[in-house]
């Protein structure tokens, strides 16, 4: 992974939240924050929160008195989600590496991560902080999306950047959101994290936007894919966009658009 793949800051979180949210995360979000709220459980750690939207679908769905800790590993990212959440006394807002947990052992009931775990460093260095704050019993709930080849805007967007950088193109796409999908080594990652009761699901949904140059913008400007374009050569981000626009519109045609999303849902616990 390449270190700018990590950063979410400057412009990213504000197109990230508004465009790829309701883009891809949104129904995946709902999806997490039923699995999480399932046990009814008295405190969870949210871990890569992002611009909190597992937050704000997860905070209605647990109890009054429960702790719902919220943490990030990019500031800006976690004051995007603070900002558009209500107030709520039983949400602690914290900046947090997911590798290297600020909290006790045996701390909480759930730890959930969306689409966070792609961007660690070392996978099962994550698992076991994960599972060194869990109470006995306590689940760990997180997901990753599968192979870009399974997710048809990141793979179409890829490629039509890749025309305008032909020397070198960006792979952040590629690399790291879409370069974690093998459940055998998830399962690996977990068992040797210490985790014995793992069940992983693999869950294709639909994308839609209004436009094409949503998408484009989304991906391009929304993402850490950004930092891999400006690091090349700023002037070209407008260029590259509409490269993925035209490749989005020809695929899928002018107006609304709509294409395959598929992640791995998973559950562990042990
Ligand atoms: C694709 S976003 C997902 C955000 C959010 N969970 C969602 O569903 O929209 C990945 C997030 O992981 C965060 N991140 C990257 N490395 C991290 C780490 N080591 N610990 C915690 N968060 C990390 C980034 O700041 C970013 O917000």
């Amino acid at each position: 992974m390449a270190e700018s793949d990590k950063v979410f800051s400057g412009s990213i979180p504000k197109f990230y939240d508004t465009l790829m949210v309701p883009l891809i995360f949104e129904a995946y979000a709902a999806d997490m924050a039923e699995l999480a709220a399932a046990s009814s459980p008295g405190a969870v750690l949210e871990t890569a929160a992002g611009s909190g939207v597992v937050t704000r679908a997860l905070a209605p769905r647990l109890g009054a008195g429960a702790r719902y800790v919220v943490t990030d590993l990019n500031q800006p990212m976690l004051d995007y989600a603070a900002s558009r959440q209500g107030p709520d006394s039983r949400i602690e807002w914290r900046q947090a590496d997911a590798l290297h947990l600020p909290f006790d052992d045996a701390s909480f009931d759930v730890v959930c991560c969306q689409f966070g775990a792609m961007f660690f460093p070392d996978r099962s260095a994550g698992y076991a902080e994960a599972r060194r704050v869990l109470k006995p019993g306590g689940r760990f709930v997180f997901n990753v999306w599968d192979r870009i080849e399974e997710n048809a805007f990141a793979d179409e967007v890829t490629q039509a950047v890749a025309a305008v950088f032909p020397h070198d193109p960006p792979r952040f796409l590629a690399r790291t959101p879409h370069g974690y999908h093998d459940v055998a080594l998830i399962r690996e990652d977990l068992s040797r994290a210490g985790f014995a009761d793992i069940a992983i699901q693999t869950r294709e949904k639909r994308s839609r936007s209004p436009s094409a140059r949503e998408v484009a913008t989304a991906y391009c400007q929304g993402t850490p894919l950004r930092n891999e374009i400006e690091a090349r050569d700023a002037s070209l981000l407008q260029r590259a966009t509409d490269r993925a626009t035209e490749a989005i519109a020809s695929r899928h045609g002018e107006g609304p658009v709509e294409g395959k999303i598929q992640a791995h849902v998973i559950v562990a616990a042990g």
